[in-house]
């Protein structure tokens, strides 16, 4: 993938398709902005006028309830307007090639494209396509990224735990799938942590752990232990060939978050997930909403990081 069409020659952020090639500044950049957005007396995120006469359009090729919302919401908030592509009742089903469907959106004067897609690439492909003037986001392409999502985790591990250099993380589950775990390892990775460990089956890693810089464990007595931050992932189930899980409930017992695994984690342990969650499969549903989980506040500072995102590529497109 080609982190480099990310920037402009002089260094701008121009799309956001990868965590890979942005700095350490660039990420804090879009941290500490968000921030901003939650000055508010009474905490609501704030309505600025940085998109007034731009249109962000959602072009959502797989199933989405949190990433296309707040992003819809996020562009509403920054006073934009929003297009949302109905993929089903689209020309796509008419053998329509993305190629054609972005160059139609793009005519029609849409200033952003987020767009997310179950092949690996096809953000790189979109801001390959579009023309100058135009952003594209990755809202998660294949196994390859997600990369607003490991932004609003850094965000929320920053807001509940401060420092994530100084802290133990283990992300947990179908790393093999994910393209969360890969766009989370990017960004812990940049954010200094120097302990990050992924524990999972043999069967849901990818071929080569090591390459990730990461500490591999296979169980969750010993990945958890000492563990600040649990990192949750569900089980990618539309990406799995069969044979992957074991039969019946047996991954709940080894791997699923429960009220004994989570014993294991230092007591203060921070638990979050990307959403969907599934309950009695990866994460014992009570621990889900236990004031322990922070996964419902993910969702809220997903607005907040999806504005700061667009708010640096309108910056760009206007510089
Ligand atoms: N975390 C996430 O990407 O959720 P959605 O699939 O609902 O967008």
């Amino acid at each position: 993938m080609s982190k480099g069409i990310q920037f402009t020659r002089s260094g701008r952020l121009k799309h956001l398709l990868t965590i890979e090639g942005l700095s350490k500044k660039h990420l804090l950049e879009i941290l500490d902005l968000a921030e901003t957005f939650f000055k508010t007396d009474n905490h609501k995120l704030s309505q600025v006028d940085t998109l007034k006469n731009s249109t962000v359009a959602n072009l959502f090729f797989e199933p989405s309830t949190r990433t296309r919302s707040t992003f819809e919401l996020a562009a509403k908030n920054l006073s934009g307007k929003v297009l949302n592509l109905n993929i089903q009742q689209s020309a796509t089903t008419k053998g329509e090639t993305l190629r054609d469907t972005v160059k139609n959106i793009e005519a029609m004067q849409c200033d952003i494209l987020v767009i997310r897609h179950s092949t690996a690439g096809a953000a790189d492909f979109v801001a390959k396509h579009v023309a100058p003037g135009v952003s594209v986001i990755n809202a998660g392409d294949g196994w390859h990224a997600h990369p607003t999502q490991a932004l609003l985790d850094m965000y929320t591990i920053r807001k509940h735990r401060g420092d994530i250099n100084k802290l133990n993380i283990a992300i947990v589950g179908d790393i093999k799938h994910s393209r969360v775990a890969r766009s989370q390892i990017h960004a812990l990775h940049l954010m200094g942590a120097q302990n990050i460990r992924v524990i999972a089956p043999k069967t849901l890693l990818p071929s080569h752990p090591d390459a990730l810089g990461v500490s591999v464990f296979h169980d969750l007595k010993t990945g958890l232990t000492d563990v600040d931050v649990i990192m949750m992932l569900r089980l990618q189930r539309e990406r799995m060939k069969n044979g992957l899980l074991p039969k019946g409930n047996a991954y709940y017992r080894m791997y699923g978050l429960t009220e004994e695994s989570l014993t294991y984690a230092h007591p203060n342990a921070l638990i979050v997930h990307p959403g969907p969650i599934n309950r009695g499969v990866e994460i014992q549903s009570d621990i889900a909403d236990s004031p322990r989980a922070a996964i419902l506040d993910q969702v809220t500072n997903g607005v907040a990081i999806r504005m700061a995102v667009m708010t640096l590529l309108k910056e760009t497109q206007s510089a």
